[in-house]
């Protein structure tokens, strides 16, 4: 049995006090959650908050982004070793935003992954396609590009400790949900190729995230899929009662 993960990503939204605001509503709604693992990702400038709200609770605290090396002449960049530091648990690697704006690829992707490996951190690694590539029947090449170039590079010992998150781009921030059919069948295709890569208990033990548009009246059937072993939220988990509302799905 994979445990379900439900993660909020807020993305570049909310300040330290807006933070404890959130946390205040958020807390006492998923209090007695123990079905799942429940984790935040906010901007780093409110981690300092999150981390003394969370204190105590059922709800852990990761980063969005890290780099490489533990310190360094790295303009703008914060290390993993930095994210340990102030308490995160978690950090989310290659989300199709940094991909897209950013241009992190592949190999950025395994640095990163180890990075965060190495000081402790569980990585959240996004997958998932561009729409152009879905409409031209390339999903499952895409996914299998990503998976081969950013985790098969992985020692099994460093892939038993992350978790997998595909995102199609298309659902991500659109409304625009994958079918729960659409997103099994992407979760399918990775499972397999984990099992491929590193046998068939660890893709058994692989947690794959859902994310693109979940919402509270979506995540059930999501959830009610078994190959999806959570979701990855963006938008909806800026509000303390719709990210509750899917955290609560079996309620
Ligand atoms: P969304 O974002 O829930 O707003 O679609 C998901 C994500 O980017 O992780």
């Amino acid at each position: 049995m994979r445990k379900p993960l439900m993660a909020g990503n807020w993305k570049m939204y909310k300040t330290p006090a807006e933070t404890h605001a959130f946390f205040e509503s958020f807390k006492p709604l998923v209090a007695s959650a123990s079905h799942c693992d429940i984790v935040i990702c906010p901007p780093f400038p409110d981690l300092h908050a999150a981390m003394n709200e969370t204190e105590a609770s059922n709800v852990e605290v990761g980063g969005q982004n890290l780099y490489w090396g533990k310190e360094g002449a790295v303009t703008g960049e914060v290390s993993g070793n930095m994210l340990k530091a102030i308490g995160c648990k978690w950090v989310i690697i290659a989300h199709s935003e940094r991909r897209q704006y950013f241009g992190e690829s592949e190999p950025e992707v395994v640095r990163k992954t180890e990075a965060a490996l190495q000081y402790g951190l569980t990585p959240i690694v996004c997958v998932g396609e561009r729409l152009e590539e879905r409409e031209s029947g390339k999903t499952d090449e895409v996914l299998a590009e990503q998976f081969d170039g950013g985790i098969a590079p992985l020692t099994p010992e460093q892939f038993a400790r992350i978790v997998i998150a595909y995102e199609p781009v298309w659902a991500i921030g659109t409304g625009k949900t994958a079918t729960p059919q659409m997103a099994s069948d992407a979760h399918r295709f990775l499972r397999q190729r984990v099992a491929g890569k590193f046998g068939d208990a660890a893709a058994g033990a692989m947690r794959i995230l859902y994310g693109g548009s979940v919402k509270p009246d979506n995540v059930k059937t999501l959830m009610a899929q078994e190959e999806i072993d959570g979701a990855l939220v963006g938008g909806a988990s800026l509000d303390p009662k719709s990210f509750a509302a899917i955290v609560n799905f079996p309620n």
